[in-house]
Order: C-alpha cells, then structure tokens, then sequence
C-alpha cells in the first residue's frame, strides 16, 4: 500500500481562487421535441396479445417479479420495445437498474465502461440512458451527433455532485506536473480538465499507464484507496464518497462471516477500506457478476452495493444463494418504465454539453477507452 493524500478546495496560501471562465453554451437551434416530433400515448391495457408478446421477458423476471405485479410492467414493456424501432433509439441500462428494465426493454446493459465503449460504437440515432446524468453525458461527449435523452434529468450522483472544474483547476495549480485521473462519476465539465478518466474496472490500470511516482485520482476517496493499495504509485485524491457504498461497514460484514464462514463476500470499489478488507473480491458492477457466475453450485454470496444488482445477476448465476444487505441508490432508482416511455414519446430530457466541453472531454474518455493494458 501507498501513501496517501486528500486534498480539499482551499486556495494555496496567497493564492485566490481564479474566477469562473466563460463560456457561450450555443443552445441547440431546435429542441429534440421538434426535431423528431411527439408521437401519441399508445394503449397501456394488459391485454391477451401484451401478455403473449412479453411472455418471453417475464420469464427473466418472474424470479423478482410477483405474477400479480406484471401486468403493470407489460404493456410499458411492449409499448418501449415497439417505440424503439420507431425511434432507431437504444437503451444503454446500467447494472443498477430494476430487472423490468434490466431485463426487458434494455438493448445493452454493464458497467460504466462497458456502457461508455457501447456508446461510441451504436449506430442508433437515439441513446436513452437507462442510469444517471454522468453516463448519459459521457455517451452525449462520445456520440455528439446522436441525441441523447435521460429519463428522468434529476438523476445525480452524490460523487459527480462532490467537484467542480475550478476545483480541477485549482488541483493543477497546486500539484503542478502531476497528471489526474477523473473517475467516470464527474460532469463532463470536470472530465474536459482532466488528462485521463476511470472507472473502477480499470483504475489501477489508467493510474500506473503515466508512469510516473505520483498521480491525482478523484473525485472518490474510497476508489482511491483501492487503487493505492493495489498500486505502488502514490495517490492524492478528493474527499468524495459514493452515499450507497460509504453506508456498509466491516463490521457488518463480519456479522455475515460469522454467521457462515463459507459465504464470499464481493463489495464495489466505492465501499470503505474496512468494508474491502472484510471481502473476498472488490471489482466493478461487471467484474462483480463475473465473479458471482464462477461461484459453484450451492455457494452463499453478499454483493456489497447496489440492491437491483443481486435481483439482475440471480437469473444468470441460479446456482448461487444471495445474501442482501443491499443499499438502494436513489438516483438510479428514478429511472422507471413510465418515464423510458414518456422519454421516447416526447422526446426528453435531451442531453446537451457544449461543444468546446464536450471535446475537451472526449479526449479524456476516449484515451481510457483506447488505453492498451
Ligand atoms: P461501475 O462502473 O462499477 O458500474 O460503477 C458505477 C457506479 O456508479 C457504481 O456506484
Ligand atoms: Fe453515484 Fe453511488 Fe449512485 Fe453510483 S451508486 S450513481 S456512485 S450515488
């Protein structure tokens, strides 16, 4: 393990914060709205012929959806999957979202950077971001021609919310020569100061490509401490936390290995020093359900983070058992059916970066997509 610092948004002794630049946001000439029109609510009633055209997906879920509670999903299921070819649109569906969505209407689903190369390669016209503001501006910054809508803009991320560009800025300064590294969960404002992003799959990875002793990495400082003790460069982070991962406790966790020494306990990147230490595995949402998969026949398993996560993976791993101490994300759990279909009847909410930002951004996303480990 090595050293680390937290550093915090305080000028440099005699040093003023430098003022706010600006920028001209061009808003765009037409709204998503005008461009590819409204088009009419279609009927919501469970009929024989929704039944039979989801019967399929309902298989998927039936194992976290009670029967009694599919007629609800089915006809926004049918109506989204028809809405699509309407549409020419794809659903990129985080790893955290519900299994109706996971499931049934998503066209592609993963972790932040699985979903993030997957936006730079559809060839769709629309990219609904079944997840939160970041991922739904990160795919905008790779794909600037395509729209991009969230469903519900309200959709944050307590780690994007916890920097600001001029706190970037004001890193630079006061580290001069030393390269940083954003994780995904940032605004694009934030990823457009940067050299490099992350994810918490490749992490360790992107932090050693400079070669060099010394390396800034936020905006998490749990992700960086994972990093540095995986990593013998020396890290200074930022003092943001994830507000579902920072909740689990070693402590906890140990409840959980007393109760039967055989459980494996696998937690996200995001959780706590004490909580990582009392696992067996710590790796992102896609390395996580990897993991779960290779457990064999009969195995207990605890995923330490999001609770739609254990609901998802248990119909592709049905020979493991979940334990669930699972915390709920707030902001991803605003994205559900109703609002997908409202998103690609009205087109909204559209995603818009300006242009010098999103360039500047893309650079930074696009040489951790194309790092060569
Ligand atoms: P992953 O990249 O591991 O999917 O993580 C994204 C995230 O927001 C976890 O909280
Ligand atoms: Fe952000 Fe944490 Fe929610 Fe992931 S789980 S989106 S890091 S608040």
């Amino acid at each position: 393990m090595t050293e680390m610092v937290v550093a915090t948004n305080e000028a440099p002794t005699g040093e003023a914060r430098a003022a706010p630049r600006r920028r001209r946001r061009a808003a765009p000439a037409k709204t998503a709205a005008e461009r590819f029109g409204v088009l009419p609510r279609p009927s919501l009633e469970y009929t024989p012929e929704v039944a039979a055209a989801t019967a399929h997906l309902y298989e998927k879920v039936a194992h976290v959806i009670p029967a009694i509670e599919w007629p609800f999903h089915a006809p926004y299921v049918k109506a989204i999957n028809d809405l699509k070819k309407v549409r020419n649109a794809v659903i990129l569906a985080h790893n955290y979202m519900t299994p109706e969505i996971y499931h049934c209407v998503a066209d592609v689903v993963g972790d932040s950077l699985q979903l993030a190369r997957l936006a730079e390669k559809t060839d769709a016209d629309i990219i609904v971001q079944g997840g939160v503001h970041f991922m739904a501006e990160t795919s905008k910054v790779l794909s600037p021609e395509k729209t991009v809508l969230i469903p519900d803009g309200k959709a944050g991320c307590s780690l994007a919310a916890s920097i600001t560009a001029e706190d970037v800025r004001l890193l630079r300064r006061r580290f001069p020569g030393v390269p940083i590294v954003a994780y995904v969960n940032t605004s694009a404002e934030v990823k457009a100061e940067v050299d490099i992003t992350c994810t918490s799959s490749n992490a360790v990875e992107v932090v050693e490509s400079f070669g060099v002793d010394r390396v800034i990495c936020l905006p998490d400082q749990y992700l960086a401490r994972w990093v540095a003790a995986n990593s013998k460069v020396k890290i200074i982070t930022w003092k943001g936390s994830c507000e579902v991962h920072e909740r689990f406790t070693g402590e906890e966790l140990q409840a959980y290995r007393d109760a039967d020494p055989s459980v494996r306990i696998i937690a996200h990147p995001e959780c706590p020093p004490d909580v990582i230490a009392a696992s067996d595995f710590a790796g992102s949402t896609a390395k996580m359900i990897d993991f779960v998969k290779h457990v064999p026949a009969g195995g207990r398993v605890v995923l330490v983070t999001e609770c739609s996560m254990a609901d998802n993976v248990a119909s592709e791993a049905p020979q493991v058992e979940f334990v669930r101490p699972c915390n709920l994300c707030p902001h991803m759990k605003r994205i559900t059916l109703p609002k997908i279909l409202d998103a690609l009847l009205e087109m909204k909410e559209e995603v818009v970066v300006d242009a010098e930002v999103a360039a500047r951004a893309r650079r930074a996303v696009e040489r951790m997509i194309h790092l060569k480990n």
